[in-house]
């Protein structure tokens, strides 16, 4: 398998045409890469996940760049986005310093940043780096926009987010994720698009889903919002797995004799007259 490219990516149009997953480390990106995941993603959502934050604002970037170089060795063939954090790409001039160094440090193939700010991202393709576009829930101005819920249920509303949409594709973003907004208006993006729709919260009928890793395999407990599908209780089965071993340690059963070295008996003869 190789990397998707850009035109490649931009031709995917049509429901299930594009499979994202997050991944911030080398064994979840390796995994991801023999399940056949087309699209992952370095997303600020690890500062919630895997960082413990109470949001996506704390993030910074030279965390997303350690994830990033991990997730990175562990999926060599696959396109990998980054989250540009809070705040990094405030300006053209800031955004463009943190794109080189997720891509050459990284080796991330694109960057992605939240809401439509336009000159900010035509900064960035002008430079020839490839955006991921999201809008609708955007976590990091959540505050803003009232909290993690539905955005573009009123029609101004969903005017405004279909706007944005497009003129990020104007800018030149290789496609859009729509976060937590109605089926019906993911629906319209996807038709008025050209480019591919990633949704998350969006309903059935974007070109491509993408959900976070630890959702997707029940670690993460904290809440668990109505689009998250669990395809696992792995917190469930992991806390399990960590029980035994601590029970098996207390009762004198692990290691076993399979989990120890030997020595030749000859040494340790020698061993003992040395006493
Ligand atoms: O950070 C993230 O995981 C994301 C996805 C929810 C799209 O931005």
């Amino acid at each position: 398998m190789a990397r998707l490219t850009i035109p490649e990516l931009k031709s995917r149009k049509g429901p299930g045409s594009l499979v994202m997953l997050t991944a911030y480390d080398y064994p979840t990106a390796k995994l991801a890469t023999a399940a056949g995941v087309d699209v992952l993603l370095v997303g600020d959502s690890l500062g919630m996940v895997v960082l413990g934050y109470d949001s996506t604002v704390p993030v910074t970037l030279e965390e997303v760049l350690h994830h990033t170089k991990a997730a990175r060795r562990g999926a060599p063939d696959v396109h990998l986005v980054a989250d540009l954090p809070y705040l990094s790409d405030a300006t053209p001039e800031r955004a463009l310093a943190a794109a080189e160094r997720l891509v050459k440090e990284g080796g991330a193939d694109s960057v992605k940043l939240e809401g439509p700010k336009i000159e900010v991202v035509a900064a960035l393709v002008s430079a020839g780096v490839p955006v991921l576009g999201h809008v609708g829930l955007t976590p990091q101005t959540a505050a803003s926009l009232g909290g993690y819920k539905v955005q573009g249920r009123g029609r101004e509303e969903a005017a405004k987010l279909l706007e944005g949409a497009l003129a990020l594709e104007e800018a030149g973003v290789w496609g859009v994720v729509l976060e937590m907004v109605p089926a019906q208006l993911a629906e319209l993006a996807s038709r008025r698009l050209r480019v591919p729709t990633i949704g998350i919260g969006a309903g059935a009928a974007t070109d491509g889903q993408v959900l976070v890793f630890h959702d997707l395999i029940g670690v993460f407990d904290r809440f668990k919002p109505r689009f998250v599908k669990r395809y696992l209780e792995g917190g469930q089965l992991i806390q399990e797995a960590i029980s035994a071993y601590a029970a098996e340690v207390r009762a004198g059963e692990f290691p076993a004799a399979e989990n120890a070295y030997e020595m030749d008996a000859e040494e340790l003869e020698g061993l003992y007259g040395k006493e």
